[in-house]
């Protein structure tokens, strides 16, 4: 093998495997009517702490493997509330929309939005 197949082959590579890692969305609206903090996880990435004022989308993506924990934690003047966001499996079995997955923070609960029925679910309610 040349020296230029072998780094053709390398290329080729690497260009296969970045399309086969598909990128995933994670999004959550605030709409309390007033400024929410939000910081969301999964076990080997913190995305930070952030405030987000009211009516912002609150969004950002990761790879999609097989196995994908995300959990938010929101503060607002009213209450807190840690939450899953995204389990294994997801994005194909109808809570979630396979390339994306939305959340809405509203007063009186943490609403999903559930594609397949264009539904918004209340799933959680702020602890008191
Ligand atoms: C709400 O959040 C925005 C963006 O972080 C910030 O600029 C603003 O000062 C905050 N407002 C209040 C009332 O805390």
């Amino acid at each position: 093998m040349t020296p230029f197949t072998k780094c053709a082959l390398i290329i080729l590579l690497t260009l296969t495997m970045c399309s086969l890692a598909q990128s995933y969305r994670l999004a959550v609206r605030n709409e309390l009517g007033e400024n929410m903090t939000i910081q969301c996880r999964s076990k080997d990435r913190d995305i930070g702490r952030k405030e987000i004022s009211d009516q912002v989308w609150y969004m950002w993506d990761f790879e999609l493997k097989y196995f994908e924990y995300w959990d938010c934690s929101i503060w607002w003047s009213q209450a807190s509330a840690k939450f899953p966001v995204f389990r294994p499996g997801d994005a194909h079995e109808g809570r979630c929309a396979p390339y994306y997955c939305m959340w809405f923070a509203r007063r009186d609960g943490i609403y999903l939005f559930i594609t397949s029925t264009h539904t918004y679910e209340k799933k959680y309610l702020w602890p008191h």
